[in-house]
């Protein structure tokens, strides 16, 4: 039977898993997919010393893996916008299908390539682009078809997700976690886009589009990062029985739709809140089928490879090669809702106030929160660190709009006895 070839681009992180997962379960792939896979030609600016490539045309220049009339399906790996989209524009345009993992690629060029891929009659398959091995693309545009889903809430950065965890169970600092986040290669190459968020307002772009059938809205998501978070805040979490969790959310209500990645405090007891270190996963909520939950490794090598090989398989496996999904899960377009601006969502609140040691400090606070008729849930006040003049006063709120609470806390901040920015991060029950 003659095989199906595969040409390669990019031979980082990703791109040495795919072709190790490819040679390792050569068997299995073969079996389960009804036909040879051979990787025929890898593009890769410099060698991998991980990767085993002997009797495989390597070349510096990925546009001649592109232009390969030897390959049949193109795999980007390469990372980075510009040069990934024009690879695969022309792999496309060239009638071969697309396998890639680039987040960033589909979040804000997707429509494009999509597009470009049906007048072609081929596919762009991206599974492993959002949570790595977990196949929660699958997942949404397949196994729960049937729902309507209500809301996702997932932990979809892994180095996020191990900064906070070392935070809070090595009560080690963020710049040390970081730098060992770097060091272990999990952190993208501009390690602003885990901690500030980009990276999971990428992947939530794609998961959100799936899940309602609305276009790729990258520029919609209100996205906060994690830099601005103390060991403090950590601490003071876990003893109001929380823990935080840097979420990306999506949620669909009559008003619209929430598209939100940012801090969260979320009670100790629920699932998420126990993702540690850099794993991942994705809270998905069907009318259907009710609460479900996707867990596993969100990034690594062969991890990631099991979601690229397995978009490959899929495309090698059907006949014709067209597995009838559309490339949004939506043959026509969703429900016409809006994204809604952030100010018009509700939240509870985590406030952190440092505050003059004086008397009648608390009562102002309080009369503050009640002239924005904001209910507050829970309150404690610290004593003052030897020779600090200052306490630090915490307090929980009820349900409230963002506008409302944005208000309270620049009132609450023009107080002559509270001292610097307040901190606020917002509370998620996810009790579905
Ligand atoms: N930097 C990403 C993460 C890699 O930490 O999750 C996987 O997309």
């Amino acid at each position: 039977m003659k095989p199906i070839n595969i040409g390669i681009c990019g031979l980082g992180t990703v791109g040495s898993g795919t072709v190790a997962l490819l040679q390792k379960n050569r068997e299995e792939i073969q079996k389960r997919s009804g036909h040879p896979i051979a990787i025929t030609h890898i593009g890769a600016r410099r060698d991998n010393p991980d990767c085993d490539v002997s009797g495989i045309r390597v070349s510096r220049d990925i546009f001649e893996v592109v232009r390969d009339p030897n390959v049949d399906i193109l795999v980007e790996l390469l990372g980075g916008i510009d040069t990934a989209k024009d690879v695969v524009l022309e792999a496309i345009s060239l009638g071969k299908h697309v396998v890639t993992a680039n987040k960033a690629l589909i979040a804000i060029h997707g429509q494009e390539l999509f597009d470009a891929a049906e007048a072609k009659g081929v596919r762009v398959v991206y599974e492993g682009s959002v949570a790595g091995g977990i196949p929660i693309i699958k997942v949404l545009r397949e196994g729960l078809a049937a729902n309507r889903i209500l809301w996702l809430a997932g932990i979809i950065n892994g180095t996020g997700n191990y900064i906070l965890t070392e935070m809070r169970q090595g009560g080690r600092t963020f710049a040390d976690v970081l730098a060992e986040a770097q060091a272990l290669g999990y952190a993208e190459a501009d390690p602003a886009f885990d901690v500030e968020g980009t990276d999971a307002a990428h992947k939530l772009t794609i998961l959100a589009s799936i899940a309602f059938g609305i276009p790729l809205q990258f520029d919609k998501i209100y996205t906060e990062g994690i830099s601005h978070i103390t060991q403090a805040d950590v601490s003071f979490a876990e003893e109001l029985g929380y823990r935080i969790k840097h979420l990306a959310i999506a949620r669909r209500s009559e008003e619209g739709i929430e598209l939100r990645v940012h801090p969260t405090l979320v009670p100790k007891k629920r699932l998420l809140a126990n993702v540690n270190g850099v794993l991942n996963a994705v809270l998905v909520e069907g009318d259907a089928v009710g609460p479900t939950l996707y867990y596993g490794p969100g990034a690594g090598s062969l991890a990631t490879a099991s979601a690229v090989v397995a978009d490959i398989m899929d495309l090698v496996r059907a006949d014709n090669r067209h597995s009838g999904v559309p490339h949004l899960g939506y043959a026509d377009s969703g429900y016409g809702l809006d994204i809604m601006p952030i100010e018009a969502v509700s939240t509870s609140n985590y406030l952190r106030i440092t505050a003059l040691d004086k008397v009648g400090v608390m009562a102002q606070v309080a009369l503050v929160m009640s002239r924005h008729k904001i209910n507050i849930e829970a309150i404690i006040q610290k004593e003052p660190a030897d020779g600090e003049e200052c306490v630090p006063l915490i307090l929980l709120t009820h349900q409230i709009r963002e506008a409302e609470i944005n208000n309270a806390i620049a009132e609450l901040e023009a107080m002559p006895e509270v001292v610097g920015s307040i901190t606020r991060i917002r509370m998620e029950q996810l009790d579905g």
